[in-house]
């Protein structure tokens, strides 16, 4: 059973898509079969990955107006084990269409319930606003990743967000719980960026994530070239530290996830000790391989 991770925070511009695009890919790069829903209107994450729009797509849309299958929404990317389902921006008017409709907040659960078993992990990129379409999300997740810029402003908002997730839990879904929040656009040098981290540290304790994400042009080149970081520039501060917070994630997964078979190639061998860079063997090969054309 896959591991449903919603990446989300009502505030723009932290680093969601930048944080769902990569963390998927480091997923998909080590071995584990990931799909990423685009469930944004803004569709950062399609473009991102080299997707140019196309209204005649089946997209995140379809999936929860119930005119079309996540089967039928599945796009192979350049990356072997990477899939993708596309947003559209006629996805803002989901969250008026589905104002009156029957079990408006399960739709995403519904739609891709019969995916679970596939993925090993599903990666939904959520829009900044809590609205219905990240509700949708949060109800059909196990866990919800936070981005944070590390600023000063960080923790405004989080309350928020926070108290959302508890009326979540006590209405929709009472698994959901915290995957972590991952510290974006990172300056560790600066005194600032120190005390954002400890205040953070202080606020969520073990939930904070160890990896922290560097500012680095990489990141914000990678989109533009439809590429994933470590396909753009395996050996970049940036693609590294996604690297880095897939493994952290998938070491936090319980022990019978980290023994299925497809996943043993995630232990940390290999991703470490190269003049100090860590891009696990994976990466390199991906990095290094042609298109890819593999069906789900
Ligand atoms: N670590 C980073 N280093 C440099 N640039 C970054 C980094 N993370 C994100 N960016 C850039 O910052 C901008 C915002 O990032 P991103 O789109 O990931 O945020 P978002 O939270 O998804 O935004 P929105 O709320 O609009 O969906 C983008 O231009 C992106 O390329
Ligand atoms: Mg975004």
């Amino acid at each position: 059973m896959g591991r449903v991770i919603a990446v989300a925070n009502q505030k723009g511009g932290v680093g969601k898509t930048t944080t769902a695009i990569n963390l998927a890919a480091s997923f998909a790069a080590a071995e584990v079969n990931t799909l990423l829903i685009d469930c944004d209107p803004q569709s950062n994450a399609t473009s991102g990955l080299g997707f140019v729009k196309d209204p005649e797509r089946i997209s995140s849309y379809h999936l929860l107006m119930g005119a079309a299958s996540a089967d039928e929404a599945l796009l192979t990317t350049e990356l072997e084990q990477l899939w993708l389902i596309p947003a559209h921006k006629n996805l803002i008017g989901a969250n008026l269409e589905l104002v009156d409709a029957e079990r408006r907040e399960f739709r995403m659960r519904d739609a891709i319930a019969s995916l679970r078993e596939r993925f090993q992990f599903i990666v939904l990129d959520c829009p900044p606003a809590l609205d219905l379409l990240t509700l949708n999300a949060l109800v059909a997740a196990d866990a919800v990743l936070i981005p944070m810029q590390g600023e000063y402003f960080a923790l405004e908002g989080i309350s928020e967000l926070l108290d959302t997730l508890e009326r979540i839990r006590a209405a929709l879904n009472p698994e959901l719980a915290i995957e972590g929040v991952v510290l974006t656009m990172f300056d560790d040098r600066t005194n600032l960026a120190q005390q954002v981290k400890n205040e953070l540290k202080n606020y969520f304790g073990e939930k904070l994530c160890q990896t922290t994400v560097p500012r680095n042009i990489r990141l914000a080149e990678a989109p533009s070239h439809g590429k994933a970081a470590l396909v753009y520039d395996p050996r970049s501060r940036g693609a590294e530290s996604y690297i880095r917070l897939a493994k952290e994630i998938i070491e936090r997964q319980p022990a019978a996830f980290s023994s299925q078979p497809s996943a043993v190639s995630l232990t940390p061998e290999g991703t470490e000790e190269r003049g100090g860079e860590a891009v696990p063997e994976a990466v390199e090969e991906v990095a290094a391989a042609p298109e890819m054309d593999k069906t789900a």
